[in-house]
């Protein structure tokens, strides 16, 4: 089992760590490779996504990556920026069908901006389509300024386009993952006033034909964004297109309590995927061992149930972090009173003894 290792900026390198450090008690034959991508590689190799990189992450079997991006890069020309090295994974990689769990965990659930009824046992999945939309839309760009300058051009654009296969196959897929939970789809678009999302509309609604089993709705993706606030239980699987789904994802992160503890998996039509935490590279904390590495450990649990077959061991690591809750250890973004504040390393310490069977005493008394 090869799986390349793409730690890149920010507190990328010290959770993918923490991640690596739990692979590595399992006692399984991975190969692991570790390469630069995002602003590092930029650094390194002029190149956010390097030749090198690139191949390494297409001969493995799976992915696990950490975050890319800092404010430093935002002159960078496009095409330079370390945001291009995802973007440019899931698209050579064919990594279409994105896979945003929201679980609420009994433990956090105080840690919601919402009243805990709202979030109590909340386990919905969004489904964000990643390969197509306004993403990847062509054409785009600056119209130049009359002297030639994109300083001062007159317009900009980016074009939003789906074709038709790319909307039937993220429905199948997420009609396929309804059918294995609670059997409710809602499609996200925004038919009322974009061609493109009609579209999308009618054919999630001619998909849903072969999956009668499935009870699917419509919302319009403002409303959707509402919803998620005021009821998010109501929800079970979402579907949508590339960009309302990173901005939903991102909501329904939060209402988790923390972004800190959301895995995510990118898959492509074979099941291979690039797996990483919900949450960016967050360069303010970066380096001060403060970030949470569950999210990124949750993506290695996530890779092995579905890139590696590793079941049993992903549902080894899915209780270990459970475990590691439960006895009240906390990194900063999820800490309430009553519970003990760690580091990033403390908690992949923590993970790394519940998987070892050395069980943490309560961190908490009483
Ligand atoms: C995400 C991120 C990316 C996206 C950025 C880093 C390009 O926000 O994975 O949600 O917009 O898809
Ligand atoms: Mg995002």
């Amino acid at each position: 089992m090869k799986i390349a290792i793409l730690p890149g900026d920010g507190i990328g390198t010290e959770i993918v760590a923490q991640a690596v450090r739990v692979l590595g008690v399992l006692d399984l034959p991975f190969e692991l490779e570790t390469a630069l991508v995002g602003g590092v590689a930029y650094e390194a190799h002029g190149h956010p996504l390097p030749e090198s990189t690139l191949k390494l992450a297409q001969a493995a079997d799976a992915v696990l990556f950490g975050a890319v991006g800092d404010w430093k890069y935002d002159t960078l020309e496009r095409a330079l920026r370390p945001e291009q090295a995802i973007l440019g994974l899931r698209k050579h990689l064919g990594l279409f069908a994105n896979f945003r769990p929201a679980i609420c965990y009994e433990q956090l659930t105080h840690a919601s901006s919402l009243k805990p009824e709202l979030v109590s046992g909340l386990d919905i999945l969004i489904i964000r389509e990643l390969t197509g939309d306004i993403y990847f839309g062509q054409p785009r760009g600056r119209r130049e300024s009359p002297d030639g300058a994109f300083k001062g051009a007159p317009e900009a654009f980016d074009t939003m386009r789906y074709s038709r296969p790319e909307i039937e196959r993220i429905a199948h897929v997420a009609f396929q993952a309804a059918r294995m939970r609670g059997k409710r789809l809602t499609s996200v678009d925004k038919a009322n006033v974009l061609e493109t999302f009609q579209f999308w509309k009618d054919i999630v609604t001619e998909v849903h034909a072969e999956y009668p089993d499935v009870v699917l709705d419509h919302m319009y993706v403002d409303n959707a964004a509402m919803q998620l606030v005021r009821a998010p239980k109501k929800f079970d699987v979402i579907v949508t297109g590339n960009m309302f789904g990173d901005i939903l994802s991102d909501e329904a992160a939060m209402l988790t309590g923390s972004i800190g503890m959301l895995p995510s998996a990118s898959l492509n039509a074979a099941g291979k995927g690039l797996y990483e935490p919900s949450h960016g590279s967050a360069p303010d904390i970066a380096g001060k061992n403060l970030a949470n590495p569950l999210a990124t450990i949750l993506s290695a649990a996530m890779m092995l149930r579905f890139s590696l077959n590793q079941i049993a061991a992903a549902d080894r690591i899915e209780s270990a972090v459970q475990h590691v809750l439960a006895s009240g250890l906390r990194t900063a973004d999820i800490w309430s009173e009553g519970t003990a504040k760690v580091g990033t390393i403390q908690m992949g310490d923590a993970v790394v003894a519940a998987l070892s069977g050395n069980i943490t005493k309560k961190a908490i008394k009483g």
